[in-house]
């Protein structure tokens, strides 16, 4: 497996990749890797001939007040699971190769829909999705991918990046895979490192709340209010501090309406002192 840690390595590699003609699908990653981010790697393996994923815990898209140094960093480990998954090449650059001129000289890629609709509504992380489309903007345009695969555990940032590549035709296809989940119903993430063992059997109350919420949706509580009281009341008392819980289209990300046919909930909650996001979507039923 092949490891470039400097922008003027990797262009070469690309470039001789397209003399040879070969497609290249990329997996962008913070590292700290699992079967998440794997099954991302095995997904692009049905893409294209070639698999490059990147390493970067990207500043410019954690607070102030965030985990950046305390961000899990596992480099050996992660290529020792890249390998297995038959992964070809690794791009694992410093923030000095990434940003040069800083972080406030950087230009930045702002996706106007994501950042207001929802981010705006919900969370308390402002500039962390202008952090996410400006990285992964440039790594676009280092990396040259064909193809791209997100995880639908992030969904708000897949949508971001379908978007900013529509916006500005970026000729990359983006393909969207399932989160994998914990048996106990858990997404997994690289901050379930965070939490404790009694914690972690805490945890998987984020994802009952959802499906909490999609019970009461396919019953046919058409009340938001209602719903997100009931989520919020039964994450409190597993002991998880709710940062938001969300009932959109799935398509438009607006609130419900009659017309509604596929619906996304989307919850954010503290515990202890990591931040779990989660999802799901399902269609239903208009009359
Ligand atoms: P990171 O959190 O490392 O996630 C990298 C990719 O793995 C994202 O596309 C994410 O959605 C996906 N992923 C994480 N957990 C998953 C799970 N349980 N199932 C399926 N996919 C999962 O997301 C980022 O990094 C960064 O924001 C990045 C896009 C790399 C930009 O810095």
């Amino acid at each position: 497996m092949l490891i470039f840690n400097k922008l003027s390595e990797l262009r070469q590699w690309r470039k001789e990749l397209a003399l040879q003609g070969k497609s290249l699908a990329f997996v962008p990653t913070m590292g700290n890797l699992h079967e998440g981010h794997i099954k991302l790697v095995e997904e692009a393996h049905n893409y294209a001939d070639v698999v490059i994923t990147s390493i970067f815990v990207n500043p410019m898209q954690f607070g102030k007040n965030e985990d950046l140094d305390a961000y899990p960093r596992t480099f050996e480990a992660d290529c020792d699971k890249l390998k297995a998954a038959n992964n070809h090449a690794v791009f694992y650059p410093n923030a000095k190769e990434v940003y040069p001129n800083g972080l406030d000289a950087q230009t930045y890629v702002e996706v106007p829909d994501t950042a207001h609709s929802l981010c705006g509504e919900a969370t308390q992380r402002p500039g962390h999705f202008r952090g996410v489309s400006t990285v992964v903007a440039k790594l676009f345009n280092l990396v040259q991918p064909d193809v791209a695969v997100f995880g639908e555990k992030d969904y708000q940032q897949l949508r971001l990046i379908k978007t900013m590549v529509s916006d500005l035709n970026m000729p990359i296809e983006i393909i969207g895979v399932e989160t994998v989940r914990e048996e106990s119903g858990l997404a997994k993430s690289s901050r379930n490192g965070y939490l404790t063992a009694a914690e972690k059997s805490l945890a998987p109350a984020l994802n009952q709340a959802l499906l909490l919420i999609k019970q009461s949706v396919l019953d046919g509580i058409a009340r938001i209010d209602t719903l997100k009281k009931l989520a919020t009341e039964f994450l409190n008392e597993a002991g998880l501090k709710t940062d938001y819980i969300l009932v959109r289209d799935a398509h438009t990300l607006a609130p419900l309406t009659k017309e509604t046919t596929e619906v996304v909930i989307l919850g954010a909650a503290y515990l202890g002192k990591a931040r779990l996001i989660d999802n799901i979507s399902f269609k239903r039923e208009t009359n």
